[in-house]
């Protein structure tokens, strides 16, 4: 029997690379250098699976054929907002992503930028490493606890939820949301998670505010002047989600007016440019794009993508069609 022909656009994890190859004709990118629109272009045109990630942007623009040899395309990751899934759909090729699997790893990262800022731990390691250590004193860089206070979590689907637990099992956190709609009453009492139907009132209360909503035209720049205005002096912001839900530059002015504590980010606008302006401030801790970068949550994507494909290629209903 022909296996179907499937295209890998960067390495991922050699398990699952080995596991598709077992599966498909698979071509892989060995360079791991980025495709280009046209070599995505072309794929849609060779490959029956083409499985991109976060980097390889397919806006509506870039399906300028009728027809297309790709019939699913296999998104490697749980965003999805560098697919134009409506227009892919219209032009009869399904897309998938890997829900479920980065929740931990994602909601880990974001505890960890919390606790890095609260902590001055990124303050503190580049003193050390200058050189610029002069021992220990009573007020060197005191930072704040985390424990007992007030975390806002903007979105609360799977990893808002998960970073909520963390927080309030881990550290003693107080639970404010906003969401589209509240979630269930037994998840929300056992969080004590309270709802806020205005983002400007889950501002104004929380220490740590947590970004978790998708990118949607809906939720672009939700975090801008009007919305930061509602933060308190000592309060920081945080986002693993997309850059595009924060107004980069309402938040430069924030942090360097002093507006606001500090910020900790995994995400960006065009990634992967940072603002010299965020690169220049003490207030902020920057991690480039790794919320779900752990070996098991790589592979663990990788292995929801084959699931998704054999469910296709084997005439059933992939689990993760959006
Ligand atoms: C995701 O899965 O959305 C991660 O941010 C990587 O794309």
């Amino acid at each position: 029997m022909i296996k179907p022909r499937v295209l890998i656009t960067r390495r991922w994890p050699e398990a699952v690379e080995k596991a598709m190859s077992a599966s498909f004709d698979v071509t892989l990118n060995k360079a791991d250098i980025p495709m280009t629109a046209a070599q995505l272009q072309e794929a849609l045109q060779v490959y029956d699976a083409v499985c991109p990630c976060v980097t390889d942007r397919m806006p509506a623009d870039l399906f300028v054929d009728n027809t297309y040899k790709t019939r699913i395309i296999g998104n490697y990751g749980v965003g999805f907002n560098h697919i134009d899934v409506e227009v892919a759909r219209g032009k009869g090729i399904m897309v998938t992503n890997t829900p479920d699997v980065l929740t931990q790893a994602t909601a880990d990262l974001a505890m960890t930028l919390m606790m890095m800022l609260a902590r001055r731990a990124g303050e503190g390691e580049r003193q050390l490493r200058a050189g610029q250590w002069k021992g220990w004193f009573p007020t060197h860089m005191m930072g704040t606890m985390v424990t007992g206070k007030t975390l806002g979590i903007v979105g609360m689907g799977r990893i808002g939820q998960a970073m909520a637990e963390k927080a309030h099992f881990g550290f003693g956190m107080r639970i404010l949301y906003h969401n589209r709609k509240p979630i269930s009453q037994a998840k929300s009492r056992r969080l004590q998670a309270e709802y806020c139907t205005e983002l400007t009132c889950l501002m104004s209360k929380s220490d740590f505010v947590a970004v978790h909503c998708p990118s949607s035209p809906l939720t672009q720049h939700m975090i801008n002047e009007k919305t930061l205005a509602f933060m308190r002096p000592e309060a920081s912001l945080i986002n693993t989600s997309r850059g595009d839900v924060v107004d980069e530059q309402a938040l430069i002015k924030f942090l360097k007016k002093g507006l606001i504590a500090g910020a900790g980010l995994d995400v960006y606008d065009k990634e992967p440019q940072v603002p010299q302006e965020l690169l220049n401030l003490e207030n902020v801790v920057l991690l480039p794009h790794l919320g779900s970068a752990t070996e098991e949550t790589r592979v663990a994507m990788g292995m929801r993508v084959l699931g998704n494909l054999n469910a296709f290629f084997n005439g059933e209903h992939p689990p993760d069609k959006l």
